[in-house]
């Protein structure tokens, strides 16, 4: 096989999914209160989800025999810890299960520790707004990496805060639901802190666990180009989206990145899809190749000096051939990062399952693998044996 085609040894393939969206019964959360909330903008609730808190090992058995050896998921902080400092001991051993179950099959637990949800008596204390969350956080990453840390090959601190800070802070999308930029400049400062928090807490339970967070980044072109106002305009957006996280990053044992789609910015803000380019079920482009860009900026903006590890890319869409296409280009991109020099670790696809996609609901699909709504009844699309066969392989076919 040519060596353009061939990825590092030792490269991490592996697929991603996150509590609220896989479990089911998540109800002692923001996310379940707001799904129910009057005027909620969720179009259905998160219900049984993919009823993964009790069918972990199939799926697990599922992802070994598609070829991958990563499982990245996250850990559910309000069935962890459902009131203020009151921890499940049930919870946690069944983490625990979850993690044994993986590493049985010679499959890598990557654990995120907040994806997206807080419980409710956190978001009831003012959530990412209020300062002591940040170490409410420190707290509960130390419980967690007591009890699994043996078990748990990486650590994702917080998915995506930027997220979590913008929509639910600035659009009013996602939990708490403002529409505040002071609010969503001191979501931003608080998620921060308390990523550093749960960097330290980590470390001092296991100082050699590789620990980080994971960013929604997008390749923000200024258009036009050479358009001052544009330009000056993009970095200013580009900088309360991302700056600000990338530079809490500096000293961590790797950052996740998780590109999607790029984002044009004019001298006015944001444009539309550019004409021709197909658009996707979320609303965003169809451009596999933000994948690459992402990861050169974010590599660029920290020196070199903290691995990257992709730990989300996919593509929400009925139609699994455009699915490895983008996946294809996805690809080709880490393969020019790599040929460069940049230390990108592996490659995690989002997702595993057709999941719940938050105020999207179960609409959009990301999965490599269809679950029936119904019956709960897994079956991999031809992608998932497509992109397992490249990870068996460490290799473009
Ligand atoms: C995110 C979250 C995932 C999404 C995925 C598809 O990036 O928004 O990490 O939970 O489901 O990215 O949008």
């Amino acid at each position: 096989m040519s060596d353009e085609r061939r990825f590092p040894d030792g490269f991490i393939w592996g697929t991603a999914t996150a509590a609220h969206q896989v479990e089911g019964g998540n109800w002692n959360n923001d996310w379940w209160a707001w799904e129910h909330a009057p005027g909620t903008p969720c179009p259905e609730p998160s219900g049984d989800a993919c009823d993964q808190y009790h069918r972990y090992k199939d799926d697990l058995a599922l992802l070994a025999d598609l070829g991958f050896g990563t499982y990245r998921f996250s850990v559910e902080w309000s069935r962890i810890e459902p009131e203020d400092g009151e921890i499940s001991q049930a919870a946690l051993d069944h983490y625990r299960r979850v993690c044994d179950a993986a590493l049985a099959l010679d499959v890598d637990p990557v654990v995120t520790y907040h994806h997206f949800t807080s419980p409710r008596w956190v978001a009831a204390a003012g959530g990412w707004t209020e300062p002591a969350t940040a170490d409410r956080f420190g707290r509960f990453c130390e419980v967690v990496t007591e009890a699994l840390g043996d078990r748990v090959v990486r650590a994702c601190t917080i998915n995506e805060p930027n997220i979590v800070a913008f929509i639910g802070h600035r659009l009013g999308v996602f939990p708490p639901g403002l529409q505040d930029h002071d609010q969503w400049m001191r979501a931003n400062e608080i998620l921060v802190a308390g990523h550093r928090r749960a960097v330290d807490a980590i470390r001092g339970v296991r100082p050699q666990l590789p620990v980080g967070l994971t960013l929604a980044m997008s390749d923000y072109q200024a258009v036009p180009a050479d358009d001052s106002a544009a330009v000056t305009r993009r970095d200013g957006i580009r900088r309360d989206m991302e700056d600000v996280f990338l530079e809490a990053c500096r000293g961590d044992d790797f950052l996740g990145v998780q590109t999607y789609s790029r984002t044009r910015i004019g001298p006015d803000g944001n444009l539309p899809p550019e004409e021709g380019v197909p658009v996707l079920p979320l609303g965003y482009e169809y451009w596999p190749e933000a994948l690459e860009a992402t990861i050169r900026r974010a590599w660029d903006f920290l020196g070199g000096d903290v691995p990257l590890l992709v730990t989300e890319n996919g593509i929400g869409t009925d139609d699994d051939d455009q699915r490895i296409s983008y996946l294809g280009t996805a690809l080709d991109g880490v393969r020019a990062c790599l040929a460069d020099g940049i230390r990108v670790e592996g490659y995690i696809c989002w997702s595993l399952l057709d999941n719940f996609e938050w105020a999207f609901g179960y609409g959009p699909k990301f999965g490599l693998v269809a679950v029936d709504r119904e019956t709960q009844v897994r079956a991999p699309k031809p992608s998932a044996k497509w992109l397992g066969d490249i990870a068996r392989a460490n290799a473009l076919s």
